[in-house]
């Protein structure tokens, strides 16, 4: 046996499940088309989606101040990482002296890796590609990073440090 186009036999399974080769083909590469239709499609709506989660839902704001530690939780040059209720947003809190506490993101704004307070450069370290952060200002002072960590406001009392409340946007 032999098909008419090619004089190539028909082998036995080709008489119960006949394919035309030339129309597969085509078919495949519609069918491919589709998968990529589907996919750049799906990685549209995620990316839009991702890039307008913040703005349609809001990561949680402090509606009112928020206890972070005791005073003496945290020693002279130390740090502490926390969150705050109602968000997954990694801080540290700084003790850079006597009086004089600072809070930051954790997220290095270059590729998010966690930054660290290290009390014998006294700097905001990031191990990732040798970031480097100030203090008590948050700007960048070497690296890669792009813009300065954002800061938290704080307020030192008697009973601890607290964050305080967000205050709402106009
Ligand atoms: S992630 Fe921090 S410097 Fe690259």
């Amino acid at each position: 046996m032999s098909s008419p186009s090619d004089d190539k036999p028909i082998q036995p399974w080709e008489e119960e499940f006949p394919i035309d080769h030339a129309n597969a083909e085509l078919v495949n590469r519609r069918e491919f088309a589709r998968l990529l239709v589907f996919l750049s499609g799906g990685m549209t709506v995620g990316t839009a989606w991702i890039a307008s989660r913040d703005l349609l839902f809001p990561p949680g704001r402090l509606t009112a101040d928020h206890r972070i530690c005791a005073q003496a939780d945290v020693s002279i040059g130390g740090m502490l990482a926390f969150q705050l209720p109602g968000s997954n947003i990694p801080y540290i809190l700084i003790h850079l002296s006597e009086n004089e506490w600072r809070a930051f993101e954790q997220k290095c704004t270059h590729l998010s890796c966690a930054v660290y307070y290290s009390a014998k450069s006294g700097k905001i370290e990031c191990p990732c590609h040798a970031g480097f952060f100030d203090a008590r200002t948050g700007a960048v002072i070497q690296g890669p990073p792009p813009r300065r960590l954002p800061g938290l406001a704080i307020e030192t009392r008697a009973d601890g440090i607290y964050a305080l409340a967000t205050p709402q946007k106009a």
